[in-house]
């Protein structure tokens, strides 16, 4: 049965992990969702993983919806995330065309970055019939912002601002929250304080999902990975024994593990 918003909330309710990938061509696609990997990402992150770029700001909507529709051809009942790339929602009007587009592709839901100031354009995504995640933390596209890939949300005052941030996100109508880069108890607190379902990254182990970049998680990204990954073809030798073995640690609970999340 196609995974949907409904399934990821009953993970939640039974205190079940669930799993996404990121995925942006449909033989990937394929492999991933018959490994039972329940959301896929088709993430900005493919202008640096696909398009060789040093950041995710050169992406547009037309990259993201041909990405988006070669997924959805290979996809095998999961959920389709896709990415609003860099300035693409910069108004609630510009964030319901670039939406149309990537949800005609094939999205079943987008995602953008920001945190509590982007609750109209979520409310206004959301009313009209378009699921949306909201990513907190290390939202990539703030990288000149931030001035550089950091950990966020580490001390008290930012750690409660993100847990305000995510429960008005919540409440403007945001199905799902995303978690970049934060440390572990800020992961938890934040998972405990909203009913949607939350997916971390880097934001230790007791947020309701786990995503990686797929490329990460094959050992196939080039120099010194993120803290947070982990190469699970090195210990399988099979991409499908990879993905396999992804599901499998993140319901067991073994991943991620210590080693992969960040302390405050
Ligand atoms: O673009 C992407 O791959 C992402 C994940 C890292 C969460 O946003
Ligand atoms: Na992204």
């Amino acid at each position: 049965m196609a995974v949907t918003i409904n399934t990821l909330r009953d993970c939640k309710t039974r205190g079940e992990k669930f799993t996404c990938l990121t995925a942006y061509d449909a033989t990937f696609a394929h492999l991933i969702s018959q490994a039972g990997v329940e959301v896929m990402l088709v993430g900005d992150s493919l202008g640096m993983v696909l398009q060789g770029n040093d950041s995710t700001l050169p992406v547009t909507v037309q990259d993201m919806a041909y990405h988006t529709r070669a997924v959805a051809r290979g996809n095998r009942g999961a959920l389709v995330m896709a990415d609003l790339p860099f300035m693409s929602y910069g108004t609630p009007d510009a964030a319901m065309d670039s939406s149309a587009q990537l949800m005609r592709a094939g999205a079943h839901m987008v995602k953008l970055e920001g945190s509590s100031w982007m609750a109209d354009t979520v409310e206004m995504l959301s009313t009209r019939g378009v699921p949306v995640c909201a990513h907190l933390g290390l939202t990539p596209q703030f990288v000149n912002k931030f001035g550089g890939y950091k950990v966020q949300g580490k001390d008290d005052s930012a750690a409660d601002q993100m847990v305000a941030d995510a429960r008005e996100l919540v409440e403007a109508g945001a199905d799902i929250i995303l978690l970049e880069c934060v440390p572990s108890a800020l992961g938890q607190r934040i998972t405990e304080s909203v009913p949607a379902p939350v997916i971390g990254i880097g934001a230790g182990a007791a947020t309701d999902g786990q995503v990686l970049v797929m490329h990460d998680m094959l050992g196939a990204t080039p120099g010194k990975p993120p803290r947070f990954v982990k190469d699970f073809l090195a210990e399988t030798g099979t991409i499908q024994g990879a993905l396999e073995a992804f599901v499998d640690a993140v319901k067991k609970g073994t991943f991620p593990a210590q080693e992969h999340t960040f302390k405050a």
